[in-house]
């Protein structure tokens, strides 16, 4: 068995005689001697093969990625390297074993490697062999092994569930498998253990956790994977502060360990309606200011065409404000940002730039003294602000203007890289308006509990009702979410009712579920991370693959193992299934 780590080794090992077992990193002749970087997992150490060692003619005939084990003695180095843990010493070899060869590598396993992305996933096993990768799974295992420590020391326990279940309520599209003993039956893939967790407080667990799988076809992007991980937690006799506290003393715990970063407790908390209002996202990026202020008033008599039909609409303007900006940005760069939000459904941008005591741009000359007036104030004006205004319906302008806001806050580098902001935000809506399909849908899941005072009105003021979830905010993205759940059957029916469903389509769809409350539930609720989003936010990635050890690629598939894949005819016969060409 392999008994030493290459990063062990320092000055205080000095004449030590050891085998190591590795991979060559690299090889350089200097002058007839032979200087190897042997890896492992733990790190890089040099070795140095002299001509006089009989082991020097198999040390010439290695390369790179070769599998070798090294007998020799620990020395202090002529020419240390600071920049290496191990840098004081090296292994002067005297044995060499080839334990196995490499072939010729796609691509150089180096930290600073161009090899586009898919060579690196279709040969991922050597990807992994990289640093980055090796630090960020290195990093998701500590939070796994942190989240275990922590809960089990607040009396939960790891249960697991099924993945072969029925369909689950988030509300994405799920992944099928078919039934080969039920012919035309299908499984669903779970996109969350929501029901069987809840199930597990009827049963009697009161405090559970999982590191589970979910699965959900959607579309994906740089922070969603087909196929990702929760750190699943439920709770008995609780209330929305209780499972608050504990999500929280649970993260405080993670980055402590992880990081050596001490959260202040309790975290910030902000209404769903504060962060759509004042930051156009309910997952707003609070390492930066800047603000969406609200015009609107100013312009309720205004002469300015545009902005009257707009308000004659209902519509809203919206501002926001990027201080001392003006010099960066050109009409080019505006143009720019004008297309960038129009990917928003924004129709245009106004600029205005203030420049010594003037409001300059080409809105301008529609405006009134008052009305330019009224701007500089509200705005509180400092020369060479820049004004970024849209005016439109209110959910546009708001999406526009909180995507534009973030979109600013890198390009004029105002975040610090190096900063957590952490925060809750509460009192998500009940309900949100699907246009897809013509009705209201659950925003959260529909076993959500709303406001003990919106229960007689989910009926008929479905958009008033605001519910007992939270989300937890974590630079910008959304890295956890839950809620207090339903647990009495009279509420439950009467949010069926509100979102349309008859008592018989709820049986169809969760009526085991709905029975087993009869049963009597305790009264419960819970929250789930996504334990990649939090690995991608503690390894300072903005790719979700970079932390995933075998991810997908954007259209859902692996590029290694080359699944999706088809099958044989015999296999698809056995399931009862014919493909429609
Ligand atoms: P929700 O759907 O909000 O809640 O998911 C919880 C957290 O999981 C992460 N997440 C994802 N991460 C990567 N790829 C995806 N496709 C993806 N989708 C979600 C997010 C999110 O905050 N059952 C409820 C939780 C509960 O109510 O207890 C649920 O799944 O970080």
């Amino acid at each position: 068995m392999k008994q030493y780590k290459n990063n062990d080794f320092r000055l205080k090992d000095v004449n030590k005689e050891v085998t190591l077992q590795g991979w060559i990193n690299k090889k350089r002749n200097l002058g007839g001697l032979l200087f190897i970087d042997l890896r492992d997992r733990s790190g890089i150490i040099q070795a140095l093969i002299r001509p006089e060692q009989t082991c020097y003619k198999i040390a010439e005939t290695l390369k790179n990625e070769y599998v070798v084990s090294f007998t020799g003695i620990i020395k202090e180095r002529e020419n240390k390297n600071p920049n290496m843990d191990t840098g004081e010493i090296e292994l002067e070899v005297t044995e060499i074993e080839i334990l196995n060869t490499a072939k010729e590598l796609p691509f150089e396993i180096s930290d600073t490697t161009t090899a586009l992305e898919d060579t690196r996933l279709k040969y991922r096993y050597l990807d992994l062999r990289r640093n980055t990768l090796k630090e960020n799974l290195m990093t998701r295992h500590k939070i796994m092994a942190a989240t275990r420590e922590f809960l089990d020391g607040q009396d939960f326990i790891e249960v697991e569930t099924p993945i072969l279940c029925k369909s689950t309520p988030e509300g994405a599209r799920d992944y099928l498998v078919p039934s080969r003993v039920n012919k035309g039956r299908f499984y669903a893939l779970p996109q969350s253990p929501q029901l069987f967790k809840q199930l597990l407080m009827v049963g009697g667990m009161e405090r559970y956790y999982q590191i589970a799988k979910c699965f959900r076809d959607e579309d994906l992007r740089a922070d969603r994977q087909p196929e990702f991980t929760q750190i699943d937690l439920e709770m008995s006799f609780v209330d929305q502060n209780d499972v608050m506290d504990l999500a929280e003393r649970l993260i405080a715990h993670v980055f402590k360990k992880i990081k050596g970063i001490e959260i202040t407790l309790p975290l910030l908390k902000m209404e769903y309606e504060e962060a759509m209002e004042s930051y156009g996202s309910d997952k707003p990026d609070m390492r930066f200011d800047m603000k969406i202020q609200d015009l609107t008033s100013i312009f309720k008599n205004t002469s300015f065409e545009l902005f009257q039909t707009v308000i004659k609409n209902g519509g809203i303007i919206n501002a926001i404000v990027a201080k001392n900006a003006t010099d960066q940005y050109s009409r080019k760069k505006i143009e720019e940002l004008t297309e960038f939000v129009k990917t928003y459904k924004a129709t245009g941008l106004a600029c205005i730039k203030y420049i010594n005591q003037e409001l300059q741009g080409s809105i301008i000359k529609n405006l009134s003294e008052e009305e330019q007036e009224h701007i500089k104030q509200t705005l509180k004006l400092e020369n060479n602000d820049l004004v970024l205004i849209i005016a439109n319906q209110k959910n546009i302008v708001k999406n526009s203007l909180g995507a534009l806001r973030v979109k600013l806050g890198h390009e004029l580098h105002l975040i610090d890289p190096n900063d957590y902001k952490l925060l809750w935000v509460t009192n998500f809506p009940v309900f949100e308006y699907s246009e897809e399909e013509n009705r209201y849908v659950a925003c959260h899941h529909p076993f959500t509990a709303p406001h003990d005072e919106d229960i007689e009105r989910l009926k008929n003021e479905p958009e008033n009702c605001k519910a007992k979830a939270y989300d937890i905010v974590i630079n910008g993205y959304e890295a956890g979410g839950g809620s207090i759940r339903i647990h009495n059957s009279k509420t439950q029916e009467k949010m069926f009712e509100a979102l349309g469903f008859t008592q018989e389509e709820a049986r169809k769809k969760f009526g085991f579920f709905i029975d087993a409350f009869g049963y009597g539930t305790p009264p419960h609720g819970g929250l789930a991370f996504g334990l990649d989003r939090l690995t991608m936010l503690l390894s300072k990635t903005e790719n979700i693959r970079e932390v995933i050890a075998f991810p997908k690629t954007a259209s859902a598939s692996d590029l290694m193992s080359e699944a999706p894949n088809t099958v044989d005819e015999s296999q698809l016969k056995e399931l009862g299934i014919e493909l429609r060409k």
